[in-house]
């Protein structure tokens, strides 16, 4: 059989990556597949640059819509990155009736349910495993492996950029600044690393995680998102001290009142195996009613880990091609006419326990009265340590472990406390997680 012909949008870290490891494993590739599959244009802004990337073997334009316009391509793959020209691209695409792969998890994050409509309108498939986790299928686990299961809960470490800077940071004692540069070095981070270190690649992917675990619409304004890069070192030194470390974790859990969906640094006792994820890797627990908690693992960002999901979509829709749409896998593991709406979740109605810093007035009186504050609120202690200040300092760090608390009364509370004179500094809180 011919070979199926795909075009090739985008041959940066990834593009660069899905060509590579196409034509290194093309034999073993076909072999799965039922026939080759042959990268026919490629559409990049510089020729000069991906002639010198990868020879002169392919057809390179700076002309997307001529690749996406060519009737002898049944996909697109879409590597561009970004909100445009990647959706215009893709819903093109979809219209001339070309299967797409992407791998761009802002996109669908943000205008997945159109894009995901206009594919099922027209028969055929979007696929997106390298949009969350880079080479972890995910996607196939969650969409297909469990797909007995009422989910329960996901939590993940979802972005390589801010992991990698976390472990750094701890294990090496490096700055901030310095970490984030290695990481743009390596290809891991955003074209605007802002997205990493902020929370927001991460809440994009939870977003998409969400959708396709509980059969709702994708929706990216619902996330609570908060980023590594108000982390001071001597938090991730406190925390361990008391068993913990500090991870960006991607948190979305069924609730009976609604969906929560959030990201933000979270401790996780030291002896879990989600706290022990260094560098770039990535690692995702999933809760289902039937088969309990899995964890998948591996490196969530790079060339060839990236393209690994790539080529394994590309090899999925070449299987599909010829099947009846009606027989496709749906794009959200659910049903299109099966999608339901649930309310989402406040970051304010949260319930999970925290990690407060709090800098005081080394004097009597200053525990009572915070201790005080936080029974009103409802706000039980877990532990409780105090920094021995040093010689002729009068000042002071508190920290302290709650049990479960809301969020809401949580807020209250740390407002009364600021609002004491002996209360120095904003107070940091860090939400804390058991998952079990
Ligand atoms: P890069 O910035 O390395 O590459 C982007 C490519 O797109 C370049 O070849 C660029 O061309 C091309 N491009 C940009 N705009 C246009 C345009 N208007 N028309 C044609 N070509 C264009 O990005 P990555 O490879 O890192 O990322 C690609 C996608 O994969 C993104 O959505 C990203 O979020 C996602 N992703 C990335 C991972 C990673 O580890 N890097 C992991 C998982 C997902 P030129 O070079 O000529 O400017
Ligand atoms: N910037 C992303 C990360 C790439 O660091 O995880 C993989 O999606």
């Amino acid at each position: 059989m011919k070979p199926i012909k795909a075009g090739l949008l985008g041959l940066g870290t990834v593009g660069r990556g899905v060509f590579n490891v196409l034509r290194r494993n093309q034999h073993e590739i076909t072999r799965r597949a039922g026939r080759g599959i042959e990268i026919a244009a490629i559409a990049v802004r510089n020729v000069h640059k991906a002639h010198e990337a990868i020879g002169a073997t392919v057809p390179i334009t700076t002309n997307a819509a001529e690749v996406i316009r060519r009737d002898d391509l049944d996909i697109v793959v879409e590597l561009i990155g970004g909100y445009e020209p990647a959706r215009t691209y893709v819903l093109e695409a979809i219209a001339r009736g070309k299967h797409v792969v992407t791998a761009n998890k802002a996109l669908l994050a943000q205008h997945g349910n159109e894009i995901f409509e206009a594919a099922t309108a027209r028969g055929v498939m979007v696929a997106f495993e390298a949009a969350v986790a880079g080479g972890i299928p995910i996607i196939k686990a969650l969409r297909e492996g469990l797909t007995a299961n009422r989910i329960e809960w996901i939590a993940g470490i979802i972005n390589g950029t801010s992991n990698f800077i976390l472990s750094e940071m701890r294990s090496k004692g490096l700055p901030f600044d310095a970490v984030l540069k290695e990481a743009q070095r390596l290809g891991y981070a955003e074209a605007d690393p802002t997205f990493d270190i902020e929370g927001i690649d991460a809440a994009h992917k939870l977003t998409i995680l969400s959708s396709i675990a509980f059969g709702v619409p994708i929706n990216f304004d619902a996330a609570y998102t908060e980023g590594i890069s108000k982390l001071a070192a001597q938090d991730i030194k406190y925390a361990e001290q008391l068993g913990y470390r500090i991870k960006l974790l991607g948190i979305t859990k069924r609730t009976a009142h609604g969906i929560e969906l959030r990201v933000h640094p979270t401790l996780v006792p030291m002896q879990r195996l989600l706290a022990n994820v260094e560098g770039a890797m990535n690692a995702v627990l999933v809760k289902g009613d039937a088969v309990g908690t899995t964890l998948y693992y591996g490196k969530g960002a790079g060339a060839e880990p990236t393209a690994s999901a790539v080529v394994a979509d590309l090899v999925d829709v070449t299987r599909m091609h010829t099947a009846d749409p009606e027989n496709h896998v749906p794009h959200l593991a659910f049903q299109a006419d099966a999608m339901v709406e649930v309310p989402w979740l406040s970051i304010d109605d949260t319930v999970t326990s925290y990690y407060f810093r709090m800098r005081v007035a080394d004097q009597p009186g200053v525990l009572a009265d915070i201790t005080r504050i936080l029974a009103d609120g409802r706000i039980s202690i877990d532990a409780l340590f105090q920094r021995e200040p040093s010689e002729g300092e009068n000042q002071t760090d508190i920290i302290m472990l709650t049990h479960d608390a809301v969020e809401r009364d949580v807020n209250a509370a740390i407002q009364r406390i600021e609002a004491l004179p002996t209360v120095l500094a904003p107070i940091i809180r860090i939400r804390q997680e058991e998952l079990i």
